[in-house]
C-alpha cells in the first residue's frame, strides 16, 4: 500500500481540482459553525404529564410530580423540567387573539379580578421549588389532540378561529406570552397542524378546521416540504430566542422524524424527535430507540437525538418488568436522549424511584462531554454500546439483549478501544459490582436485560483520541445526503395504532446514508481496497465536517479513500483538512479500488479542524483511523 503524506507546500502548488461538487457547502467556515441554541448542555431532564395523562391533565397531577421530584431527590439528580403537554387550554380569545388557559383543571391560573387568564402563579410555584416549567404547543393552527384525542374533555373550545390554539400566525404573541409574560423555560412544538389538517381530511370537514395544506407527509418524504418545515420551526426558535434574552430556555421539535429534521434539528432547536411515538410496548421502545441510536453524529452538547419521553412504569416497563424498564432506562441514558419521566408520581413505587434515580447512569448521561454511545456491536439480537465520557479514559458500555433469549455475549477490548493485555476496570451500574479483565470477557445477558458498565483501563490510543470515540466533537456541516431516504435499520413492530390491520408500517424516518462513527454510511464495515478499519469515519462524499480541537490536540491523522461498499465507477474524490480555515494538507484525486492515502496534518493551536471530501454524489467514502493525536 502506498501512503503519502501532503504537506502544504505541495499543496499551494497543487492544481486546483474541479469538482461539481465543490460548492458554498464543502467551502471550508474557518470556524465551528453549529450554533448553542438556549439552555441543554446536557439532555434535557424532568418530567411530562403526556405519558402519565394524556389530554387528562390538571394542576394537582403536575403539581403532585413537581412535589415528588423534589421530595425523592429526583430534582437533586436533574430533573428539573416540569412539562405540561397537551390538554391545558381553553381557546384562542375573539378580540386579541390571546390564548386562555382551561382553568377548571389549572385554577390557579385564574388571575384575580380581571377575568384574565395567566401561568405565572403555576411558573412562580415551580421556580420557588427550584424546578423549571415547560409548556407544549403546536407549528400549524391547530394540535394533535384536536386529531386524535377526540373523545377527550380538554379539547380546545369555540369557534374555527377561537379552536386555532397552535402557534401558526401567532408566533410572536404566543412566545411572548408563554416565555416573558408566563415565565416557561421549555417549549415543545408538534407538528400535528402541519401533517394532518388538510381541507380534505374527514377530520376538518366533521370539526370545522382551518384547513392547512399539509407540508408533511409522514410516510413519504418526496411529499413533504423539508425547507419549509424547517423555516416554521426557525421561524419559532428566533421568537423564542427572541423573549429569552438571558437564553435559558430549551427548544423541543416535534415532528417525529419527519421533513429530514435529522439534518437540520440541530441547527434549530435543542432536541429533535426521531420517530413517532414511544408506547409501553417493548417492541415500540426498539422502534424508537433505534431512531436515535445510529446518529450519534447529529448530537452534541445543545443539540440531542430524542427518541422521546421515557414510558417506565406503565405496560412493558411496568413494576412487573423491572428488566425491561431498567433496558429502557439504560438505552436512554447511553445515547444521550432527555430523560423525561411519564408517570404519576404521585404514586410512584421505590422500584420504580429507584430507576429514575440511578446516579449512575444519570452522571453517564449527563456527562458533559456530551458524546453519545457508538455501536461497537451490531446483531438484531445484541448490540453493544460505547460512551466516551468527559474524561477520557473512562468510558461507558452498555450490553443489549434485545431478544428473548439469553445471550452469552463476549465483550473484547478493541470494542471499547481500550489497550489489549492490560487491565480494563469495570463497574456494574446496575448492582455497584466492581470486576476487571484484560482482552476480553464473556457475560451472561437474561432476556431483554441491559448491563451498564463504568469502565476505566488504558486507551488504545494514549495521548490521543479517534474521531468516532468523540462524536459530541464533531458537526456535520454536510453530510453529501443527496436524496434524503428512510432508515431501513429501525425496527419494525407491529403498527402502532393499527396493528396488523394493514400490510405493515414503514417508517420513513429519513437518515439513510447519513455520517457514521465506525462504519459506512450504509452500515457496512470500513474498508479501502480490502484494507478494514475498526475505528474512522464512514460518509459520503460531497461532505464537510467542523471538528473541535480546541487547540488540544497537535496533530490530525488518518488514512483516507473511498469505502469498498461504493461504486466502482471510475470517478474520484478528494480529500482535504483544514485547520481554522486554513488548507493543511490534501490527498490526490482517488478512484474506488485506490489504496488509502494517509493525510497528516499539524493542527497545533488550530480551534477547528474541517474534514471535506469531494466528488460524485453518494459516493461512501471512508476516513479511516481518523485521529486527533499529541
Ligand atoms: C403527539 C406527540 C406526543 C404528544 C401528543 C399530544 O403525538 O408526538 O408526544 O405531545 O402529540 O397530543
Amino acid at each position: 500500500m502506498k501512503l503519502r503524506t501532503i504537506v502544504i507546500g505541495i499543496l499551494l502548488t497543487a492544481p486546483a481540482h474541479s469538482f461539481a461538487a465543490d460548492t458554498a457547502a464543502l467551502t471550508p467556515a474557518g470556524r465551528w459553525t453549529a450554533p448553542m441554541i438556549g439552555n441543554a448542555p446536557t439532555p434535557p431532564m424532568g418530567w411530562s404529564s403526556w405519558n402519565a395523562f394524556r389530554t387528562e391533565v390538571d394542576e394537582d397531577k403536575v403539581m403532585g410530580a413537581a412535589q415528588k421530584l423534589v421530595d425523592s431527590g429526583l430534582a437533586k439528580l436533574g430533573y428539573r423540567y416540569v412539562n405540561i403537554d397537551d390538554g391545558w387550554w381553553l381557546k384562542r380569545r375573539k378580540t386579541d387573539g390571546r390564548m386562555i388557559i382551561r382553568t377548571p383543571i389549572f385554577p390557579s391560573a385564574k388571575a384575580k379580578g380581571k377575568g384574565e387568564t395567566s401561568f405565572r402563579p403555576f411558573t412562580d410555584r415551580l421556580h420557588k421549588m427550584g424546578l423549571k416549567a415547560g409548556i407544549y404547543s403546536d407549528a400549524g393552527y391547530n394540535a394533535c389532540s384536536q386529531a386524535y384525542d377526540l373523545h377527550s374533555p380538554n379539547l380546545p373550545e369555540g369557534d374555527t378561529a377561537e379552536r386555532q390554539v397552535g402557534l401558526h400566525g401567532n408566533v410572536d404573541k404566543d412566545i411572548a406570552l408563554y416565555f416573558k409574560e408566563w415565565g416557561f423555560d421549555y417549549i415543545k412544538v408538534d407538528a400535528c397542524g402541519l401533517n394532518v389538517y388538510g381541507a380534505d381530511r374527514e377530520i376538518v370537514k366533521t370539526y370545522n378546521y382551518k384547513p392547512f395544506p399539509p407540508l408533511i407527509d409522514s410516510n413519504y418524504i418526496g411529499r413533504t416540504d423539508v425547507a419549509e418545515v424547517r423555516k416554521i420551526y426557525k421561524d419559532i426558535g428566533t421568537a423564542i430566542a427572541k423573549y429569552n434574552p438571558d437564553g435559558d430556555y430549551i427548544y423541543s421539535i416535534c415532528n417525529w422524524g419527519t421533513a429530514d429534521v435529522r439534518s437540520w434539528g440541530n441547527e434549530v432547536g435543542n432536541l429533535w424527535r426521531t420517530s413517532g411515538d414511544i408506547t409501553p410496548s417493548w417492541t415500540r421502545m426498539l422502534h424508537t430507540f433505534d431512531s436515535a441510536s445510529t446518529r450519534a453524529l447529529y448530537a452534541r452538547p445543545g443539540a440531542w437525538n430524542d427518541p422521546d419521553m421515557l414510558f417506565i412504569g406503565h405496560g412493558d416497563f411496568d413494576q412487573n418488568h423491572l428488566t425491561e424498564a431498567r433496558s429502557h432506562f439504560s438505552l436512554w441514558a447511553m445515547i444521550n436522549a432527555p430523560l423525561i419521566i411519564g408517570y404519576d408520581l404521585r404514586n410512584a413505587p421505590k422500584s420504580l424511584l429507584d430507576i429514575w434515580g440511578n446516579a449512575d447512569l444519570i452522571r453517564v448521561n449527563q456527562d458533559s462531554g456530551g458524546h453519545q454511545a457508538v455501536l461497537a456491536y451490531d446483531s438484531d439480537d445484541v448490540q453493544i454500546f460505547v460512551k466516551t465520557l468527559a474524561d477520557s479514559n473512562t468510558k461507558a458500555v452498555a450490553i443489549f439483549n434485545r431478544g428473548l433469549l439469553k445471550a452469552d455475549v463476549t465483550l473484547i477490548a478493541s470494542h471499547l478501544k481500550m489497550a489489549t493485555g492490560q487491565e480494563i476496570r469495570l463497574k456494574n451500574l446496575w448492582s455497584g459490582e466492581q470486576s476487571d479483565f484484560k482482552d476480553e470477557k464473556t457475560f451472561s445477558v437474561a432476556p431483554r436485560e441491559t448491563l451498564v458498565f463504568e469502565v476505566t483501563g488504558t486507551r488504545e490510543l494514549e495521548g490521543g483520541t479517534y474521531l468516532s470515540e468523540i462524536p459530541g466533537r464533531i458537526h456535520v456541516a454536510e453530510d453529501g445526503v443527496v436524496n434524503p431516504t428512510p432508515d431501513p435499520v429501525v425496527h419494525q413492530m407491529i403498527g402502532q395504532w393499527s396493528g396488523t390491520r394493514n400490510a405493515g408500517e414503514r417508517p420513513a424516518y429519513t437518515g439513510w446514508g447519513g455520517a457514521q462513527a465506525d462504519v459506512s454510511p450504509y452500515r457496512e464495515g470500513l474498508s479501502i481496497a480490502g484494507r478494514g478499519y475498526v475505528s474512522g469515519i464512514g460518509i459520503l462524499s460531497n461532505s464537510r465536517m467542523e471538528v473541535r480541537n480546541a487547540r488540544q490536540y497537535k496533530r490530525f491523522e488518518a488514512s483516507v479513500g473511498v469505502n469498498d461498499s461504493g461504486v466502482n465507477n471510475g470517478q474520484t474524490v478528494r480529500f482535504a483538512v483544514y485547520g481554522d480555515g486554513r488548507k493543511l494538507a490534501e490527498t490526490t484525486d482517488l478512484a474506488y479500488g485506490a489504496a488509502a492515502q494517509a493525510l497528516s496534518a499539524d493542527i497545533s493551536g488550530v480551534e477547528v479542524v474541517e474534514l471535506v471530501a469531494s466528488g460524485p454524489d453518494g459516493q461512501p467514502v471512508t476516513w479511516g483511523e481518523a485521529k486527533l493525536v499529541n
